[in-house]
């Protein structure tokens, strides 16, 4: 089995800040790093790390081929990332001293990824293969129906959130993962709970409580607690708990066996500074022994 993901793929320029700027705040950061980063890479990498194939299907623009080295060398399958004219996307991310951060995103060669170039990408899926998305590229919808079409188990990472985008790829979703404020605001915007959308799987994660699991063919609900940790940096926590928790799920784990091995992804992933580059691989989350 394999996962594909249509995903972003981002320069992130991280900067240590005393505390997140305010409007109009000219503040200076004690550190600056670079990393790879974008949800999408994020996701690629942390499935990649948790023993799945993963080809990433994205776009770089002409100074993106460190990028691509990069994600070959976590093992993520590049051959269907393209190089366009328009600039790698970038991600300005302030990060203060308790781990709270503020992005912001510059899409570029993550909004022009070819229609075609996706067809003939997934034209080597299988029945049964995960397709991946996330509201940071374009053509998701018309990926998603593709994808459904194909009989793909058809995910996505409604982040960043949006009602409209969300709604967009809704009727040929499989799963879907978004936190408890988004799913307030899918709530108003759709009419339904997170137990009553027309997706078999959600998950709604809850920070530090946590995530909860929706079965909306059972009915059922579980709770997954968080293991508490210090926390340094929660940026791309989120994204490594998906990849995670996809991962398990493509090599027949579970899924309450996907979910504790993602939630101990997430928690080592706190207590570490930066985003794709330092994804705990599966022997770290083995290994993993919480305080
Ligand atoms: O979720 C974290 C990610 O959001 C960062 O890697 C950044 O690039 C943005 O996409």
């Amino acid at each position: 089995m394999a996962i594909w993901n249509l995903g972003s793929i981002n320069a992130d320029m991280v900067y240590s800040v005393p505390h997140l700027p305010g409007p109009g705040e000219t503040l200076a950061a004690d550190d600056l790093s670079r990393f790879l980063g974008g949800k999408g890479a994020n996701m690629s990498v942390a499935a990649a790390r948790a023993g799945s194939h993963v080809c990433h299907i994205g776009a770089v623009g002409p100074d993106g081929g460190w990028a691509i080295e990069r994600l070959m060398e976590y093992g993520v399958d590049t051959r269907h990332i393209e190089q366009v004219a328009t600039a790698t996307g970038h991600a300005i991310i302030a990060v203060d001293r308790g781990g709270e951060n503020m992005i912001l995103l510059y899409p570029g060669a993550n909004q022009v990824i070819s229609g075609d170039g996706i067809s003939v990408a997934l034209t080597a899926a299988q029945t049964g293969d995960t397709l991946l998305l996330q509201n940071e590229t374009n053509a998701q919808a018309a990926t998603a129906a593709l994808g459904a079409r194909m009989g793909l188990r058809v995910c996505y990472a409604a982040a960043p959130f949006d009602a409209d985008a969300v709604k967009a790829v809704l009727p040929h979703l499989d799963f879907l993962i978004l936190n408890a404020v988004e799913a307030e605001q899918l709530a108003d915007a759709t009419g339904y709970g997170p137990e009553a959308l027309p997706v078999r799987d959600v998950i709604v994660t809850l920070g530090a409580k946590g995530a909860r699991h929706f079965d909306t063919n059972t009915g059922e609900t579980r709770l997954f607690p968080a293991i508490p940790v210090t926390s340094v940096d929660t940026t791309g926590a989120g994204d490594t708990f998906t990849g995670y928790v996809l991962a398990g799920l493509d090599r027949g784990l579970p899924m309450a066996q996907s979910i504790m091995q993602a939630t101990r992804a997430a928690a080592i992933m706190v207590t570490r500074h930066g985003t794709a580059d330092v994804i705990p691989d599966l022997k770290d989350v083995q290994e993993f022994r919480p305080d």
